[in-house]
């Protein structure tokens, strides 16, 4: 995609971590993203997500997730943005990390979400890309909160979450197949990111991104990390 960041420059946006790389998609990457949903994203007696997308056949969920990645690609606005990085570990594609952001030059503040493949699940994968992100969001983007959500019986979510320093921040209460079910929110603050242990993370091709992130040049927007 490299002619391509002449006129989109997150087409040259990437963070690695020791493990993993994060990067704005391809569409090759879209359709091995589509072959990971496709292969199963979770247990089908439940359902993690607020919109239902996985309660479908394999063939739609490989269709709706290259739906999903081109729609916010179209949608994005400085002032309305979503980050869908693909996460790449061992030269495979293995799921995605999203992060968004409305009004982020006054707020401060991102929402994360994210999904791997049934089988790459459980190997601190999950954790390790939400960081990455996380990295982008306060050392990038100079952020003061990071948000997510899980709902109450998404252990694996919330575990990820908490070692990575959020706090409960509420819940919400959402219809999911009918019944009602219990979101619980989180939170973390700027200064506990900072204070927590961290993944190393590297962060490429932001510069020319900055205003994108509706950070004009004008701002001190690239702050810096840790101590
Ligand atoms: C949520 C998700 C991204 C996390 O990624 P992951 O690679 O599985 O997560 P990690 O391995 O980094 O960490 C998971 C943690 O949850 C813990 N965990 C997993 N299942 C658990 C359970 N049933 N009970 C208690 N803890 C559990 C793990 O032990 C681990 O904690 P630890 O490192 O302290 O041992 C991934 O599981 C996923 O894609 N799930 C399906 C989709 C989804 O739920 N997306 C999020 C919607 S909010």
């Amino acid at each position: 995609m490299a002619g391509m960041s002449k006129w989109w420059p997150l087409a040259g946006l990437r963070l690695t971590t020791p493990r993993l790389e994060l990067r704005v998609p391809s569409d090759d990457d879209l359709v091995d993203l589509a072959d990971v949903a496709a292969a199963g994203v979770h247990d089908p007696q439940v359902q993690p997500f607020g919109f239902p997308w996985t309660d479908a056949s394999p063939p739609d969920r490989a269709r709706s997730t290259l739906f999903y990645h081109w729609a916010q690609r179209a949608a994005w606005q400085p002032a309305n943005w979503s980050l869908n990085l693909v996460v790449v570990h061992e030269g495979a594609v293995v799921g995605t990390q999203g992060m968004s952001a409305a009004d982020f030059a006054i707020l401060r503040e991102v929402g994360t979400g994210s999904w791997l493949g049934q089988a790459h699940q459980g190997r601190g994968i999950g954790t390790e890309m939400r960081a990455a992100v996380l990295h982008l969001a306060f050392a990038g983007l100079g952020a003061l909160y990071a948000t997510s959500s899980a709902f109450a019986d998404n252990p694996a979510s919330r575990r990820v979450s908490r070692k990575l320093g959020y706090i409960d921040d509420g819940i919400e209460r959402q219809v999911r197949r009918g019944q009602a079910a219990t979101l619980i929110r989180l939170r973390l603050d700027r200064e506990t990111w900072q204070s927590t242990p961290a993944v190393p993370v590297e962060i490429y091709g932001l510069e020319p991104c900055l205003g994108m992130f509706g950070l004009g040049d004008d701002q001190d927007s690239v702050e810096p990390g840790r101590p």
